[in-house]
């Protein structure tokens, strides 16, 4: 199952985007509030009952410890969305200034969370917030870079407005080549539609240069529940921001499963040979024992 990052390049939607991802998708699935601007989720959607004794803060200390320290701390430190227990959250951080202990914890973080979605199959998100640049590059702690980088996709989230656009469209170079240079592959970049606005996904993929690999509806109510909490809308089971996160979920494992087809190179070809070689030697030795 990939791994998502949603960003921003100015508050377009990233939490409630990945709530309803979250919430929404076929399987089970985990959020890591991963922005370094601080969670809100917290204090939205939870309704404050979730201390501050809780959540991403205290991977920092585990990860210094080492790997199997972070994966028991990561594991204490989720909470559940659902009775069942199928859709999980990583809560963020209560104070930005506690961003800057987190450098350093990416990295382990990003692998863990890799481990979610390979070998748990859970759909995983990650909000990491509004993108920082620096110099063109993408600032150390201001953003979590490592989760970037490692992502199966990252989806910048941008609404079908001309002031969401002006901003994506300077962000977009310098993010295309910082996951150019490290590591992930540029074609790791997509985004993701808020439908609000005049401009029509089309539109905005062509003015942008990059695809759109999902949309959701603009639906006040429904967004304004998950990020502030409080009673759920009438028909918010059935709302159409779910009903459109569920087909999300679903174009963007397409787009992952695109993506990694694409970057599987096939072997050099001395490695073939090699292949070639040790098949004929079975084939013969399946003779031999006849
Ligand atoms: N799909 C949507 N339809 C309508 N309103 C939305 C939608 N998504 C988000 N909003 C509204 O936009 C505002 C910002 O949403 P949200 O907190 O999800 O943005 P964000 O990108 O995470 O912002 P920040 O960078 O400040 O964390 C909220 O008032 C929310 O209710
Ligand atoms: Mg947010």
């Amino acid at each position: 199952m990939p791994v998502t990052a949603l960003v921003s390049a100015k508050s377009c939607g990233v939490t409630a985007a990945a709530l309803a991802l979250t919430l929404a998708s076929k399987r089970p699935s985990l959020l890591a509030e991963c922005d370094p601007a601080g969670g809100t989720i917290r204090a939205g959607l939870l309704g404050g009952q979730v201390n501050a004794g809780f959540g991403l803060y205290h991977l920092a200390r585990a990860e210094r410890t080492g790997p199997e320290a972070l994966a028991n701390a990561f594991a204490s430190h989720l909470c559940h969305l659902d009775q069942a227990g199928h859709r999980k959250l990583l809560p963020g951080l209560t104070d930005p200034a506690q961003a800057a202990a987190l450098a350093r914890t990416w990295p382990a973080l990003a692998d863990v969370l890799h481990v979610m979605a390979q070998q748990a199959s859970h759909d995983v998100y990650i909000d990491a917030g509004r993108l920082a640049l620096e110099a063109g590059h993408l600032h150390p702690t201001l953003t979590p870079a490592p989760l970037l980088y490692r992502a199966d996709m990252v989806l910048l989230v941008v609404r079908g407005t001309e002031q969401s656009l002006a901003l994506a469209r300077h962000v977009i170079p310098s993010l295309r080549t910082a996951l150019q240079e490290n590591g992930s592959s540029a074609n790791a970049l997509g985004l993701l539609l808020i439908e609000d606005g005049p401009f029509r996904a089309h539109q905005v993929g062509e003015s942008l240069q990059t695809p759109v690999i999902a949309a959701l509806p603009h639906d006040q109510d429904v967004a304004h529940y998950l990020t502030a909490g409080g009673h759920p809308p009438r028909g918010y089971g059935r709302s159409a921001l779910l009903r459109y996160a569920r087909t999300a979920t679903e174009q963007i494992e397409v787009a992952a499963s695109r993506r990694q087809f694409q970057q599987y190179a096939p072997p050099a070809p001395q490695l073939a040979g090699i292949l070639q070689r040790l098949n004929q030697q079975h084939t013969e030795g399946g003779v031999k024992h006849g």
